[in-house]
């Protein structure tokens, strides 16, 4: 079969490229659930620490507990090492990379890599986050849950229970999606027998993309830049017209409103501090939705789950600067997750591409 007859999807888009038992998207739909069990149950029932473990072992755990873990010391030498300027995506990716060679990770990737590897990323972000604003990082505490656990590092004294609980529920919301971008990097580091640092750096390199995990930094900055609701439309509009993108709305599985979105909406809506926020972002997706889908009349773009994401994050407290690499620390239990479902039946993920450069030609005798 020569090049042109074979199938091409550019971006893979609608092309199958493996099976999982994690995730199921119901793109038309509008629902997802981890191993059956729907995001909205597992959010109002769970806690991040029982999901992590039900993604990697397939059953549900009542008694799962995940705190965060120590750094070790070589890993906080490498963070003081870093200009307080680096994004804290740098950071983290870089954390992660020198765990993986100090505690030597090696395929194949296995459930307690996964738990120590989702266990350690919320100590290097807080710990990062401390010493760029010229503090000393704090211990972990090891009865804490890790959502609660990372926002006590970050700020040396316990969140507010319903701060805590918010950000778990994000924990749980970002905690895995299929074959996304960072998710499928992941897959294709780990189908080469390499480890499972590895593959959680290269996602975070992937994640780190406005595309895919920087979108609810974005949505802070563009809900401020179109000024007060009676401006959004306006603003919508040029945006949309110079070709450039509206962030936290469109996806490339949802073409129903995205169940994460309308899952950490109802978490925003139990947030006094975001209250004012929310009621323009409310307002602002309404119009949106309507312009865009004027502009695009024949592919739906609804909300994605970052819109909703800012509004958490900031009910939480947290810098807009943190907001792509706290949605990595919740995707470590989907990334290492992917690991191990990707080497229990590997194979190597190896595409072809198209050939479109020049035909055979030679250098000048
Ligand atoms: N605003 C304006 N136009 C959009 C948007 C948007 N948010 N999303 C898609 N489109 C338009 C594109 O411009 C394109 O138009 P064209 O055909 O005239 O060129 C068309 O819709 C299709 O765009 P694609 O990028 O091919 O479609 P896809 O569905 O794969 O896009 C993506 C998915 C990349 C997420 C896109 O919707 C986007 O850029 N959204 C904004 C960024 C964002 O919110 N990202 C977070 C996603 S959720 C997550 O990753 C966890």
């Amino acid at each position: 079969m020569n090049d042109s007859e074979r199938t091409f999807s550019p971006g893979l888009k609608g092309v199958v490229a493996g099976e999982t038992s994690l995730a199921m998207i119901d793109g038309e739909g509008g629902r997802l659930q981890y191993r059956g069990y729907p995001i909205g149950e597992l959010v109002a029932q769970g806690t991040y620490g029982q999901v992590a473990e039900l993604l990697w072992s397939g059953e549900w755990k009542a008694d799962a507990h995940l705190a965060c873990a120590p750094l070790p010391e070589p890993v906080t030498e490498v963070l003081r090492r870093l200009p307080p300027t680096a994004s804290p995506m740098d950071a983290l990716r870089t954390a992660v990379s020198a765990w993986g060679a100090i505690t030597g990770c090696l395929w194949p990737p296995t459930v307690q890599q996964a738990r120590e590897l989702t266990a350690f990323a919320p100590s290097a972000l807080a710990a990062f986050a401390r010493l760029r604003d010229g503090h000393e990082p704090i211990d972990p505490d090891p009865s804490l849950p890790l959502a609660e656990g990372f926002l006590y590092q970050l700020r040396g004294e316990r969140p507010d229970p319903a701060a805590a609980r918010a950000l778990d529920a994000y924990f749980i919301v970002g905690a895995e999606h299929g074959f996304n971008a960072s998710t499928f990097t992941a897959r294709v580091i780990i189908s080469t027998h390499s480890d499972a640092a590895s593959a959680v750096a290269g996602a975070i390199g992937a994640l780190k993309g406005p595309w895919h995990g920087g979108a609810p930094a974005e949505v802070v900055d563009q809900l401020h830049e179109m000024g007060s609701t009676d401006q959004a439309e306006a603003w919508i509009r040029g945006t949309l017209e110079r070709g450039e993108r509206l962030m936290g709305f469109g996806h490339r599985v949802y073409r129903a409103y995205d169940p994460r979105a309308a899952a950490l909406r109802s978490v925003a809506e139990n947030q006094a501090d975001v209250a004012g926020w929310l009621d323009k972002a409310v307002a602002v997706e309404e119009i949106a939705l309507r312009v865009l889908a004027e502009f695009k009349p024949d592919y739906p773009i609804k909300t994605n789950v970052e819109y909703y994401a800012a509004a958490v994050l900031q009910g939480v407290g947290l810098s807009p600067s943190l907001f792509p690499a706290t949605f990595a620390l919740a995707r470590h239990a989907g990334w290492t997750a992917h690991c191990l479902e990707q080497a229990q039946a590997n194979v190597l993920i190896r595409p072809d591409v198209r050939y479109v450069g020049p035909a055979e030609r030679h250098l000048p005798a």
